[in-house]
């Protein structure tokens, strides 16, 4: 699906709006994220950091749970949102390409200006999928 330029705005507000509810005490570095699915909800995350540090989860991750524990698997488009138009890290684009490496990917600095319109494919190359587990022939 091609969003139009008014569907793709209202998914960047929602990832900037998510922002505000990102608990980022440590690195003060807030995350919004907004995943559109093919059914055409949106689900939004933020970053969660925890005293514990590597038990705090990211805006994209929380956004990818949230939808596939209310029963969505297919992904249109994500927009992450953060003060300087960062991109998902590592283990953000596996999650990711686990649901499919065809989501779209837009990237917002804190002013809502697209700093980045790319794909999951993109963003992870030669990704290891649900296909990669099947047996050689
Ligand atoms: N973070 C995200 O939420 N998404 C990313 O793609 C990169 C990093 C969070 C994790 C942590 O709470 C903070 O940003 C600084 O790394």
């Amino acid at each position: 699906m091609t969003l139009n330029d008014e569907q793709k705005e209202h998914l960047i507000e929602a990832a900037l709006a998510a922002r505000k509810w990102a608990y980022a005490p440590y690195s003060k570095y807030k995350v919004g994220a907004a995943l559109l699915t093919a059914s055409g909800k949106v689900y939004d995350g933020v970053n969660i950091e925890n005293a514990a540090y590597p038990s705090g989860i990211c805006a994209e991750r929380v956004a990818v749970f949230k939808a596939v524990s209310q029963g969505e698997r297919e992904f249109d488009t994500l927009v992450v949102a953060t003060s300087n138009g960062g991109t998902p890290c590592g283990a953000c684009r596996q999650v990711l390409a686990e649901f499919g490496l065809d989501t779209a990917v837009i990237i917002v600095n804190g002013r809502g200006t697209v700093t980045q319109e790319t794909s999951v494919r993109e963003l992870l190359p030669g990704a290891f999928t649900p296909a990669s587990l099947k047996a050689p022939g």
